[in-house]
């Protein structure tokens, strides 16, 4: 396998694009139009300049990953890719549209991936032409600095499919975890609710939201705590997979919080609109309530 196709130039597609290209595939790289792709691109190429100026990568390596990066505006030269990878937006309809018609050039022995943080696997693969060429490859953001792929599969997903996309995020520099098609699948059925019961817990008063994130960033060595990661990850996001956690576990423990529906509702949805927990529009966040 020498190329890969990247369904969506946003902050996934675009962080999979880059890896996949400095990992030395030739990587076609679509989104809604060829002008999101490029912009995609010229994202890619802002973050390795940084990477050369910090002496991380040399001007050769960043120039020949960012030469492997090919924008384009439809999904025909992806016919020769060995798998095609959709990162586009957490709607199902508008993923099932673009498995439709990535299936259409995928090559006979070729890989089709979603990297869905929760919708299942088994489902989405019925847009597929193949299911058991179809699996769950899911990145973490910021994409070059995380060290994981969970790789789903579904009922179908064939175990040379498995390999293929193992040996594709090896060659990534990625550890693999494999899950089943269960709701959250590892990390978001672990995180989620975390992140849920500190919007609880401040929604409840227990304490404030610098409070929240110091008491979780220092008590337990987190990187960030859990509102700024809320904020980082998308609010929106948040309380989609949290739905998903509650409706298909049907537990009541994984219901959403208030506070967290409310935010939702009024378009606080976090770093991306500027305003989440925090207020994002000045140079250091600063904490809302
Ligand atoms: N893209 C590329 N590189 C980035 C980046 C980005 N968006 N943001 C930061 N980096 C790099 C920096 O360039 C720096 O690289 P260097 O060490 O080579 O110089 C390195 O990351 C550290 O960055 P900073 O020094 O600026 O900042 P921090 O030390 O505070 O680290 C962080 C930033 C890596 C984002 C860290 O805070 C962190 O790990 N946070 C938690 C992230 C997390 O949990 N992600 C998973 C979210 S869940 C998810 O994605 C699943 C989904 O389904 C919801």
């Amino acid at each position: 396998m020498n190329s890969v196709g990247v369904i969506g130039a946003g902050q996934m597609g675009a962080g999979i694009a880059q890896v996949s290209a400095q990992a030395g595939y030739t990587v076609f790289l679509a989104d809604i139009s060829i002008d999101f792709a490029e912009k995609g691109k010229a994202g890619i190429a802002k973050l390795l300049d940084r990477a050369v100026a910090k002496e991380k990568i040399s001007q050769a390596d960043r120039d020949a990953a960012l030469e492997r990066i090919q924008p384009v505006a439809d999904y025909a030269p992806m016919a020769e890719a060995g798998l095609i990878i959709e990162a586009a937006t957490e709607n199902e309809a508008i993923k099932r549209k673009i498995f439709e018609n990535a299936g259409a050039v995928l090559a006979a022995e070729a890989v089709l991936a979603s990297n869905t943080s929760s919708i299942p696997i088994t489902r989405l693969a019925q847009a597929s032409p193949d299911p058991a060429r179809f699996i769950g490859v899911h990145f973490f953001n910021p994409v070059p600095v995380m060290g994981l792929i969970e790789v789903i599969r579904g009922l179908a997903t064939s175990d040379d499919t498995v390999a293929k996309v193992q040996a594709y995020g090896e060659k990534l520099g990625k550890r693999i975890v494999q899950a089943n098609d269960a709701p959250g699948f590892i990390v978001n059925r672990v995180l989620m609710p975390m992140l849920n019961e500190a919007c609880f817990a401040l929604g409840e008063g227990v304490a404030t939201i610098p409070d929240i994130d110091a008491a979780c960033q220092l008590g337990l060595n987190h990187p960030m705590g859990p509102l700024t990661l809320a904020d980082f990850i998308g609010l929106d996001t948040c309380l989609a997979i949290t739905r998903v956690l509650f409706e298909g576990t049907g537990d009541p423990k994984f219901r959403p919080a208030p506070l967290l529906v409310k935010h939702v509702e009024a378009g606080w949805l976090g770093k991306k609109t500027g305003r989440g927990f925090y207020d994002w529009t000045g140079a250091e966040p600063v904490p809302t309530r």
